[in-house]
């Protein structure tokens, strides 16, 4: 057990797929947690040795007293509106800045006024952008190219200045796509038909990606959370070495037992097919590339990632198989 032992965590977004990793490894760390839920349905899906702590909708109004009244030392905000596949919201964008950028804003301010020592705040590289041709630090430009970016980056800025000057020490963490069991992402159909020896036309990609296995994410929260090189940080987080669709699809295939198979279509006749199906969007986005150097982390502070990507990888996929 770490300094931080018997120390209070509330984490929102506790019944998410990163929220209960977290809380277990929160728990087996030592720590004393307060999951917040949103409702008793909700409570439902957790670990039975999780406390769950009613907290309803998460907005502007939210009422955090009984979360925070407890000496709460740190908190984790997770809970987000995260990309919807059919969204029916009447206003997205407006839903998005509700629930992420005012509903941060409003734990802030509670949290600040409860003396929280630390807040942080998982945030998305979608805070930047959505594809990048150059690799991304911390330091390069922020144009969010979607409703959910833009909320996210408003809900920095807020947090920012909610926490300035207070004792509250804000720390921000930009994740890429997050994978491990229990949750494949974006592109799950493509790992999947891949893992079961599909032939697949990707061989000519020739991109960059960067993505993080869940429980790397998880040990860098927790590191950003105790470490006091990290307040009042923003850090880009990662398995460390960015992969190709090529590669990742490889990976994949060979973590289910089979030999992959590309084959070696040309990306202008993707293209092509992308503007006929009117795809052409998520088409630009299985090409695109969106690698980031998470340098600043690691040197700051001495953080590795426990897990390789490629153990990452076969986890995921031995869940894949398991589960189907
Ligand atoms: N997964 C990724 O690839 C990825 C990548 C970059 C950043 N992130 C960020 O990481 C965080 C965790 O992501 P995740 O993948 O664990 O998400 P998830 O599995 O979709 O979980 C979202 C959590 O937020 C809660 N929530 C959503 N809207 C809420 C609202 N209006 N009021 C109260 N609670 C609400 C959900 O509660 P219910 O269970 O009640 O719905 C759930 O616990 C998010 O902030 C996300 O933006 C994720």
């Amino acid at each position: 057990m770490g300094s931080h032992s018997r120390n209070l965590a509330l984490v929102t977004g506790a019944t998410g797929f990163v929220g209960r990793r977290l809380c277990t490894a929160l728990l087996e760390r030592g720590y004393r947690v307060c999951a917040a839920v949103r409702s008793a349905e909700s409570a439902q899906r957790l670990p039975a040795d999780f406390e769950p702590c009613l907290i309803g909708e998460i907005g502007p109004a939210t009422n955090w007293e009984a979360a925070l009244g407890a000496d709460v030392d740190v908190v984790f905000h997770l809970a987000a509106r995260v990309h919807q596949l059919r969204d029916r919201a009447a206003d997205p964008a407006a839903e998005f800045q509700r629930v992420n950028t005012a509903g941060s804003a409003c734990l802030a301010e509670a949290a600040v006024r409860h003396g929280v020592r630390r807040f942080v705040y998982v945030s998305s590289v979608h805070a930047m952008c959505t594809l990048a041709d150059d690799v991304l630090t911390e330091q390069s430009a922020c144009a969010p190219s979607t409703a959910y970016g833009r909320s996210k980056l408003a809900a920095e800025r807020v947090l920012q200045e909610v926490t300035g000057r207070t004792a509250t020490e804000l720390v921000v963490v930009r994740p890429p796509p997050v994978y491990g069991p229990g949750h494949l992402g974006n592109l799950s159909k493509l790992l999947k038909l891949a893992e079961r020896g599909w032939p697949l036309p990707l061989g000519g990609i020739d991109n960059r990606r960067s993505l993080v296995f869940v429980d790397n994410l998880v040990d860098a929260l927790i590191a950003v959370a105790e470490h006091s090189a990290a307040a009042g940080e923003t850090f880009l987080v990662s398995d460390g070495d960015s992969v190709s669709l090529p590669e990742l699809v490889s990976s994949a295939a060979r973590a289910g037992g089979r030999s992959p198979r590309l084959l070696p279509a040309p990306t202008s006749l993707m293209k092509t097919i992308g503007r006929l199906t009117g795809k052409s969007d998520a088409v630009a986005r299985l090409l695109g590339s969106l690698a980031i150097d998470d340098g600043k982390l690691r040197r700051a502070l001495a953080w590795r990632p426990p897990v390789t990507l490629s153990e990452g990888l076969q986890s995921t996929m031995r869940w894949v198989r398991d589960a189907a």
